[in-house]
């Protein structure tokens, strides 16, 4: 017998719809297994924050530090809410995470279901995983402004790229194509951002030397935003910078048919630290609280989970079931509806 330790952030608006979906394929999959999963729940997100202040307590973040897996919903409350000014959960709570636990793998799947309409009259086989750096870029935080609130206010926000961050991410985007089509695309924009362009030019040469099985494409991120709308089935793996990879995930969630189905893991390959996997969208104020949100996104976060853990039967077994819950949809369901359904479609 196996005990996960799982820390669960279910979030604000949507998440902890979607986590309680979620967890319940987590609970049905499991079931009759030799793995239990002891979950450990985190008050975190910017309802925790009106009420006490607290953001990311260290406490908290060293118990999260010690789990082996994080499952989180979504944080963050509406745009622009004045109260949430002061504190910004994203980077006080999200990307610190995301830092501290050192996940420079964000990786992000993108498969056009069959049997799932996408807004694309003809996609064709679109089947590519977006392999986005996750603690550098224009993410970091080093910037700064001065003369602030005056015509003559500047603002700055540099982006990091460090020769072994790029590295380690790009070598993992290689070790993927390496096993599924064969195919690495680096989206860039080295025509004008020369001096990171040619840092990620340059380790990509390199490492394809190790990788000779894999062809190598390059496009800038404008042209990639073309390609993903009018021949998405051209790409297997992208490797891109953390913002150039969040805004082409929203879009590839988009193309494949919603927001709503778009999964993600923040990944430690090293294994340091435990890995952290998320839908793809946020907490969604627009539609929070009413059941509406769908929660495919988490559930098949759940199905990276079990893969990260070497679950992969259990992993294989929600997908299945996601598959055929989506080939069966009619009508508009509750979130929770769409969790029973996959829960009853478990093999
Ligand atoms: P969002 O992803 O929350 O919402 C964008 C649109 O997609 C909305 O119309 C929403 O209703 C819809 N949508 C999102 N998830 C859906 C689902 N599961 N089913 C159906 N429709 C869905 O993006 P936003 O409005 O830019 O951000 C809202 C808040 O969430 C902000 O505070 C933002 O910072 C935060 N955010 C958090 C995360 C995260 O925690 N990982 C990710 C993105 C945004
Ligand atoms: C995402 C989100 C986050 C990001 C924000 C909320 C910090 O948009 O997970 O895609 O930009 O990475
Ligand atoms: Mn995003």
């Amino acid at each position: 017998p196996r005990t996960v330790e799982l820390a669960v952030i279910p979030g604000d608006g949507i998440g902890p719809e979607v986590v309680a979906e979620a967890l319940k394929v987590l609970d049905a999959v499991t079931a009759d297994s030799d793995v239990t999963f002891a979950k450990t729940e985190y008050r975190l997100g910017a309802g925790r924050f009106l009420e006490d202040g607290e953001v990311l307590p260290e406490a908290e973040l060293a118990e999260i530090k010690k789990a082996d897996a994080i499952l989180l919903g979504a944080v963050g409350g509406k745009p622009n809410d004045p109260r949430l000014a002061a504190a910004n959960i994203e980077r006080g709570l999200l990307l610190k995470l995301r830092f501290e636990l050192d996940h420079y793998v964000n990786l992000r799947p993108t498969v056009v279901y069959p049997t799932v309409e996408s807004p694309l009259r003809n996609p064709g086989e679109v089947d590519f995983v977006v392999v986005r750096e996750g603690t550098e870029g224009p993410y970091v935080g080093n910037g700064g402004s001065i003369r602030i609130g005056t015509p003559h206010e500047i603002a700055n926000e540099v982006s990091v790229n460090t020769a072994y961050g790029v590295e380690r991410v790009v070598r993992f985007a290689f070790a993927q194509a390496s096993a599924r089509r064969k195919k690495l695309t680096l989206v860039h924009k080295t025509n004008v951002l020369v001096f990171a362009g040619k840092l990620w030019r340059r380790i990509v040469d390199e490492v394809s030397m190790e990788f000779p099985e894999v062809e190598v494409d390059y496009l800038h991120v404008d042209a990639a935003t073309i390609f993903l709308v009018t021949d998405p089935a051209r790409f297997d793996v992208i490797v891109t910078d953390n913002l150039f990879g969040d805004i082409l995930t929203d879009l590839a969630g988009a193309i494949s048919g919603g927001i709503g189905l778009a999964a993600s893991g923040n990944i430690n390959p090293d294994g340091t630290f435990p890995s952290m996997f998320e839908p793809v969208h946020g907490s969604a104020p627009d539609i929070a609280g009413q059941q509406k949100a769908d929660p495919t996104a988490a559930i098949l976060s759940v199905a990276l989970l079990l893969t990260h853990l070497g679950l992969a039967d259990a992993a294989g077994r929600v997908t299945a079931a996601v598959r055929q819950d989506l080939a069966a949809r009619t009508g508009t369901r509750s979130t929770a509806e769409v969790g029973d359904s996959i829960v009853t479609l478990l093999s």
